[in-house]
């Protein structure tokens, strides 16, 4: 039902300078994929096959990722290396890939706004690839969201509960619990002060959005940082009618942090020693 998921990766990935001066963050590798690798798998396992990438300058490396390489394929063709392509021709093969640029970086919501030429007027899902989640007792974050979605057909956005020093980090989220990991979103704030966040729950790179948002985001002003906020955005379909936040079982890295990448990399370089075993 969910068709196409939004991949905004227009941004700087500072953190990881120089690295980052001529590779997109997104391509990063964890082991031997890259980050964004991780994020179509767990669109793919979520039913999801049309990827739309809101991309800028310098993000090139992810369009030649999603294609074939004729070169390296003639190179490999036959050769005991030819397995290490098996993953990624396998994507290639079961998803359609789209691209477009967002000018210039003007926050999330506008991210998201711009990716709307490709999402069309149907609820989609987004993924910051920078956010790596894995659950090792079942399905995706992103499929665990679909479910959601089928039943309450609203905006379903997840979160996690962070220290209370950690939630100017975030857009951080409150309301009623009408299950045990559901809540009908009340308030919503992107990156509060401590003392001012209405909660310890904070919004991770995972969303189902419905296609009114489009419209919403257009109305929405620049929030935090001057930059126009998905958060916001969200908050009015909150207000309007109902947005629900969804506590995901699973663990999520931050790979945006250099701490969060080396802990993704030792969590799936252990995982590959066991598997090995
Ligand atoms: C974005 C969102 C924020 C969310 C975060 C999750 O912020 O604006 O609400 O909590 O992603 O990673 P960013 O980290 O891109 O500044």
């Amino acid at each position: 039902m969910i068709q196409t998921c939004l991949f905004p990766a227009a941004g700087y990935g500072t953190r990881f300078l120089p690295a980052t001066k001529s590779l997109p963050k997104e391509m990063l590798p964890i082991l031997t994929k890259p980050l964004i690798h991780y994020g179509v798998d767990e669109a793919l396992e979520a039913g999801i096959n049309n990827m739309a990438f809101v991309t800028g300058r310098g993000k090139r490396a992810l369009e030649d990722y999603f294609d074939k390489s004729y070169e390296l394929e003639e190179q490999i063709a036959g050769s005991s290396k030819e397995y290490l392509l098996t993953e990624i021709r396998e994507l290639i093969k079961n998803c359609t890939f789209s691209f477009t640029r967002q000018e210039s970086m003007k926050g999330l919501g506008d991210a998201i706004y711009t990716g709307r030429t490709l999402v069309r007027d149907e609820p989609f899902g987004v993924i910051l690839a920078d956010d790596l989640c894995i659950n090792e007792e079942g399905e995706g974050v992103l499929s665990q969201m679909v479910k959601i979605y089928e039943k309450y057909r609203c905006s379903i956005i997840a979160v996690m509960e962070v220290d209370k020093q950690q939630v100017s980090n975030y857009g951080i989220v409150s309301g009623k619990f009408i299950e045990d990991d559901l809540i009908i979103i009340d308030n919503m704030i992107e990156k509060p002060n401590v003392n001012e966040a209405p909660s310890n729950l904070a919004i991770i790179g995972r969303y189902i959005l419905t296609p009114d948002i489009f419209e919403i985001i257009k109305n929405t002003k620049p929030g935090k940082n001057g930059e126009i906020q998905i958060t916001d955005a969200i908050m009015t379909q909150a207000k309007n009618g109902i947005a629900i936040a969804y506590k995901f079982k699973g663990k999520r890295f931050d790979c945006g942090s250099v701490d969060g990448y080396a802990q993704a990399t030792q969590y799936f370089y252990e995982k590959l020693k066991n598997d090995c075993k």
